[in-house]
């Protein structure tokens, strides 16, 4: 304590000029003696100083860009070929895809459809109950319909529909690039349903 006081007071009573050699022996221009640093080891110097800033800098920015950047390769969209039309009877509810698509596959006599299984209200995954012939979902208690109305509980809207269409070879293709949105008045989009 009295050692750090004693030197700061040396500080203060240096010289204008001994102050001046004592930042530039701070800075590398001059060494201990006072002496100027031969040119060659004063640039190796600022070459490792500079390089040691670009290093960190460099670091920096990758790891803020690795932060800000999506890990998401848009360029893979999801598409699931669940057979002809003939597999989804009249007045049913398909749930072989539900775990391994996110997507429940329904004939309601008129048009197959798609339905996502993500609650419009907060996300959850509702069930089937066939005995009552809707969704329900267990989060928050919302009821949708057969082709995903909703009618009881928080849940805001419709349970989105996914694109559907006929392969060449007559099987459905349901393609999880393309959501439809019933408050868009996009459920009277062909992309949306297969007429049956
Ligand atoms: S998440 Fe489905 S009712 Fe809340």
């Amino acid at each position: 304590m009295a050692e750090a006081r004693d030197k700061s007071k040396a500080v203060e009573t240096a010289s204008p000029r001994d102050q001046a050699v004592r930042k530039l022996q701070e800075k590398g221009v001059l060494n201990m003696d006072g002496q100027p640093m031969p040119r060659r080891k004063f640039l190796i110097n600022l070459a490792l100083a500079w390089a040691t800033f670009a290093a960190a800098a460099g670091g920096a920015i990758t790891a803020l860009s690795a932060f800000l950047i999506p890990r998401v390769d848009f360029t893979k969209v999801e598409t699931f070929k669940i057979g002809p039309p003939s597999n989804f009877p009249p007045k049913t509810v398909n749930e072989d895809y539900k775990a391994k698509g996110k997507f429940w596959v329904i004939n309601d006599g008129q048009k197959i459809i798609a339905i996502s299984v993500v609650c419009t209200h907060l996300g959850c995954t509702p069930n089937w109950m066939e005995t009552e012939r809707k969704f329900k979902c267990p989060c928050h208690g919302s009821g949708f319909t057969m082709v995903g109305k909703n009618f009881e509980g928080p849940a805001p809207t419709w349970l989105r529909r996914y694109e559907v269409s006929l392969a060449d070879d007559g099987q459905i293709v349901v393609n999880k690039g393309r959501l439809f949105y019933e408050e868009k008045g996009e459920f009277v989009d062909p992309r949306s349903y297969i007429a049956v």
